[in-house]
Parts: C-alpha cells; structure tokens; sequence
C-alpha cells in the first residue's frame, strides 16, 4: 500500500456486516497462544503503568492497587517523581484520599507528612514517568530481575503528537487483555462501528514477517469515518513486553502514531476474582498542516479520542472477561 495523499477513501460498495469474509480460519487459537507465550517470557523488569503523566500537573497525585499492593505516586518538592505505598505507615489511613501540598504528601488522618524520602517505617518504590505513562516497580510482585526503567515502546516525537490517555477495568488478568489485542482478525467483525476492510497481511511464522520484528502482526484496515467514507491505514501489533501490546500507524493517514495498550494487575475482588486495568494510550501524530491546529484543540479531542477508546474497551474487556470466565473454569476452546 502507497502513502495516499488523500486521507479519506470512498468504499466502492457497503458490504454487509455478514457479507464480509470470515476470520476464523486465519485466527488460530495456537497462533495467538504462541504470540502470547513469546510476550510473556520478556523481560518487564517488575514495572507496572500506573496511570497518566498528566494527573501529576502540580499537587496532583495517582493512586491504584497494582497486584494487591496499594501504589501512590506524586511529585515531590522539587518536581522529582516520586512514590510508595498507599498505606500511612501510622494507623494504616488510605494514602490515595490524602492530599498533595507543595510536593508534600499530607496524611489526613494525624498530618503524617511524606516527601517522597522514606520516614516513619514508609520506604518509597521506584517510579518513572516516560512523559505520557507513570510506572511502579515492585520486585515482590513481579519476581523477575530488576530493570533500571520500563520497557516504553517507541513513540512518535511529543512535539508533533496529540496524546491521550483511556482507563477502563475489568474482570480479567493482564493475559486475557494482551490476547485480545494480539487478536486483530476480530476487528471488522465485532466492531464493525469502527472498522471496515480489515486483513492481516503478516503473522508471526509467516514468510517475510520480519521487516518490524519477527512478532510483529501486520495489518491493512480502515478506520470507518461516516457512511461509505473511511481512512485506510497499516497497522503493526507487536508486544515488547508481557503487560503491552503496541500498535504502529505504519502507513496512511496519522503515519507514526502509536496505540499502547497496558494492562496492569489489581488484585482480586470480594468474590476472589482478578481484576485488570486497561491503560491505553493513543499518541496520534501526523505530518498534515491542519494537525497543528488539532493540537491546539487537545483538549478538546482528547474527551473524542478518548470516548472512541472507551467504545472498542468495552466490547474488548467483554471479550477478554469472556476468555477469563471460560479458562477459570475449564471450558476455554482447545
Ligand atoms: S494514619 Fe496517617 S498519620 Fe495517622
Ligand atoms: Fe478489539
């Protein structure tokens, strides 16, 4: 496919939803499973998305339980990231309800004050914020060796790109998540609102699938936009880690951008079940003159981007929900 000057394509005729050519054959379950295991058995170095770098704008402050273990992170005196437990280390008040003043974290229960540097029994996590994503690093939870920083996946440079961040939760682990992703023959058929004209062009064992890593799913769809009119695009999955997969805008309109889906453990529920957050970052970039005046608008379509993902995260968490319930309980396919 050719980088089209025109970004929009007229389809030539509706097709009906049941009209289009089936997946199945093409999506192997063993495939996938195959995908999965090789994401799995990379390294994470034990970090974990916590949530967006924007939260953390002055006294701001992200808090989430992540594998059990309540993480609150914010910025300290001096600007520097900085994070621990949510627990007050006094009586045990929840860290995330206490505010942030001046970079100094205040427990609202006896005025415990935390600055980031570890004081009254409270030691501090590592955390990183790569300017869109802020992670934590807990060693007791992951079990593997230790990396300096997460592994972030290339991105297109911040200047020319329009970022958003969409959070969503399901009953799930971060497997069933990262399988859906690694799942794009699903695309057109269960969200046909979204997507059209949808072929994988390269998986992982087919011939020739190197060029973007031997992993990398390869895909030509287009992005339905109103009516018959959409925006064809080639998209590229890889997952460089076990808890991410990315997709790559490789060519048609928005070239560069990158889709970062992250799904971060919880812990379980009442009734014993996993929860899993979804942590998707979209930063969209484009060469296109009028894509600086829709930076401009930001925030504006960021609450756009961001209702787009939220629409595809519902039926996806519905699929990964579904896969969770059918291998906990034994009837899993295959
Ligand atoms: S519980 Fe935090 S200061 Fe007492
Ligand atoms: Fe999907």
């Amino acid at each position: 496919m050719k980088r089209r000057r025109l970004p929009l394509s007229l389809r030539r005729r509706a097709v009906p939803w049941e009209g289009q050519r089936p997946t199945w054959r093409d999506a192997r379950p063993a495939l996938i499973a195959a995908a999965l295991k090789r994401a799995q058995a990379r390294p994470s170095g034990n970090w974990y998305v916590v949530g967006a770098s924007r939260a953390l704008r002055g006294d701001g402050k992200l808090a989430r339980t992540v594998a059990g273990q309540e993480v609150v992170v914010w910025r300290g005196p001096d600007g520097r990231l900085v994070g621990g437990p949510g627990i007050c280390p006094h009586l045990g008040a929840p860290l995330r309800d206490s505010p942030v003043r001046c970079g100094t974290l205040v427990c609202h229960w006896h005025g415990l004050a935390l600055d980031g540097r570890p004081y009254a029994g409270w030691s501090p996590l590592p955390v990183h914020d790569d300017g869109v994503l802020v992670w934590a690093r807990l060693d007791a939870v992951g079990g593997e060796e230790p990396l300096d920083a997460p592994v972030v996946p290339r991105r297109p440079e911040p200047a020319r790109a329009l970022t958003a961040v969409y959070t969503g939760t399901g009953v799930c682990e971060p497997e069933d998540v990262v399988a859906n992703r690694l799942d794009p023959w699903h695309g057109a058929w269960f969200h046909p609102y979204s997507f059209v004209d949808l072929t994988v062009v390269d998986a992982p064992g087919a011939a020739g699938a190197a060029e973007d890593g031997p992993d990398a799913l390869t895909v030509d769809v287009s992005f339905k936009v109103a009516g018959r009119l959409v925006v064809p695009v080639r998209a590229v999955f890889t997952a460089p880690e076990p808890r991410t997969v990315v997709m790559h805008i490789t060519e048609g309109e928005g070239a560069g951008s990158v889709v970062e889906t992250h799904a971060t453990p919880l812990g379980v529920d009442r009734a014993g079940r996993p929860r899993t957050a979804v942590v998707e970052a979209v930063i969209a970039a484009s060469d296109r003159p009028g894509f600086a005046v829709a930076r401009g608008a930001a925030p504006l379509l960021r609450p756009l981007v961001r209702a787009a993902a939220g629409r595809l995260w519902r039926d996806d968490l519905a699929y990964a929900e579904r896969r969770w319930d059918l291998r906990s309980t034994g009837r899993f396919p295959g």
